[in-house]
C-alpha cells in the first residue's frame, strides 16, 4: 500500500466507480472533504448520491462492481477496514429514520449502540449517557423518553434519536443522506440546524446528500453537483451559485429560484452559520 505524502483531505474518493451489470450508477468519481468541512452532494433522483454514501461506507450492494479508492485519514478503506470506522469516524444519518431505528428496542439502549459496540461506554454508564444524548438533540424529558419505543415518538424526534447516535462517538465524518425529506418543512429546518450545529460543535464534517439547492446553499460551505453517475462541477457554495459552469447546475438554480429560493439569501445565512453559534 502507497501513503500519498501529501493527501490533506479527511475524507479522499478517487476514480470511484459502481456498476451494476452495463450500468454505471457512479462514473469515475474523485472529490475530497477535509477536516470539519460542509460539502453539499445535489443532483436528481437517480444521479447515484446514495451509492456514493453507500460506498464509503463499504456498504454498496454486493453484486455491484467497485473500482477506485476510498481514503479516509490517510487509510485506504476496504470493506474490511471501513468496519472499524464505520459509526465512530463515521456517522450516517438517513433519509427515513423508521429504517435506521430496531423497532423493539428502547430509544436509550439505540442511542449508546455505537457507543457500546466500540467499547467507549460501560454497561453502567449507558443508561446516564443515553440521557445525556437525548438532551443534547433537544428531545423532550430525556430522563423519560429513553424507556419509549421508536413508534412511540413523532417524525421529527425519531429524526433527532437518529441524529444523536450518529454523533455518539464524536465522529470525524457525518453522512446524511436526505436527512430530512421525510418531514414537514418547519420540522425539516430545525432538525437540519441541529445537525449543522452538533457537526460546528464537535468539528465534524458534513457530506449532505439533498437534491434541494436552497437546502444545499444555505448549509454548505461547498457543492457538488451530480447527473447521471458523473460528478459534473464542484466549487465553493459562492462561486457555484454566481458563476455555474454546468448547464445542468444553471437549470438547478434557476429552479431553486423560481421556487422562491433567495440565492444572496443563502450566502447572507451560511455567512453567519459560519461566523459560530448557530441557534435553534
Ligand atoms: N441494488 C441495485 N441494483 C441495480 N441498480 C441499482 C441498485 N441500487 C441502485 N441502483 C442504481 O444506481 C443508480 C444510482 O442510485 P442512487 O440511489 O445512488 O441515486 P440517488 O441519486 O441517491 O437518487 P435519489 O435522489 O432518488 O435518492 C440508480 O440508477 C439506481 O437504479
Ligand atoms: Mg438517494
Amino acid at each position: 500500500m502507497t501513503v500519498l505524502a501529501e493527501s490533506t483531505g479527511l475524507l479522499e474518493i478517487s476514480g470511484v466507480s459502481v456498476t451494476f451489470g452495463d450500468q454505471r450508477a457512479v462514473d469515475d468519481v474523485s472529490f475530497s472533504i477535509g477536516a470539519g468541512e460542509r460539502v453539499g452532494l445535489i443532483g436528481e433522483s437517480g444521479s447515484g448520491k446514495s451509492m456514493v454514501c453507500l460506498t464509503v461506507q463499504g456498504l454498496q450492494p454486493r453484486i455491484a462492481e467497485t473500482t477506485g479508492t476510498v481514503r479516509f485519514d490517510g487509510q485506504a478503506l476496504g470493506r474490511g477496514e471501513v468496519r472499524g470506522v464505520r459509526g465512530r469516524r463515521i456517522g450516517s444519518v438517513f433519509q427515513e429514520p423508521m429504517t435506521a431505528l430496531n423497532p423493539v428496542m428502547t430509544i436509550g439502549a439505540q442511542l449508546v449502540t455505537a457507543l457500546r459496540a466500540h467499547g467507549l461506554v460501560t454497561r453502567r454508564e449507558s443508561r446516564p449517557r443515553a440521557v445525556e444524548l437525548a438532551a443534547m438533540v433537544g428531545l423532550p424529558d430525556p430522563a423519560h423518553i429513553i424507556d419509549r419505543y421508536p413508534h412511540q415518538l413523532s417524525g421529527g424526534q425519531r429524526q433527532r434519536v437518529v441524529i444523536a447516535m450518529a454523533v455518539s462517538c464524536e465522529p470525524a465524518l457525518v453522512l446524511a443522506d436526505e436527512p430530512t425529506t421525510a418531514l414537514d418543512a418547519t420540522v425539516a429546518r430545525k432538525v437540519l440546524d441541529l445537525m449543522v450545529r452538533l457537526c460546528t460543535e464537535l468539528g465534524s464534517a458534513l457530506l449532505l446528500v439533498t437534491h434541494d439547492m436552497g437546502v444545499a446553499a444555505t448549509t454548505c460551505e461547498r457543492l457538488m453537483v451530480m447527473r447521471h453517475g458523473v460528478l459534473v462541477e464542484q466549487a465553493p457554495t459562492a462561486q457555484l451559485l454566481a458563476d455555474p459552469q454546468h448547464d445542468y447546475t444553471r437549470r438547478l438554480i434557476a429552479a431553486a429560484r423560481s421556487t422562491g429560493l433567495d440565492l444572496a439569501g443563502a450566502r447572507e445565512v451560511l455567512a453567519r452559520q459560519q461566523q459560530g453559534a448557530g441557534n435553534e
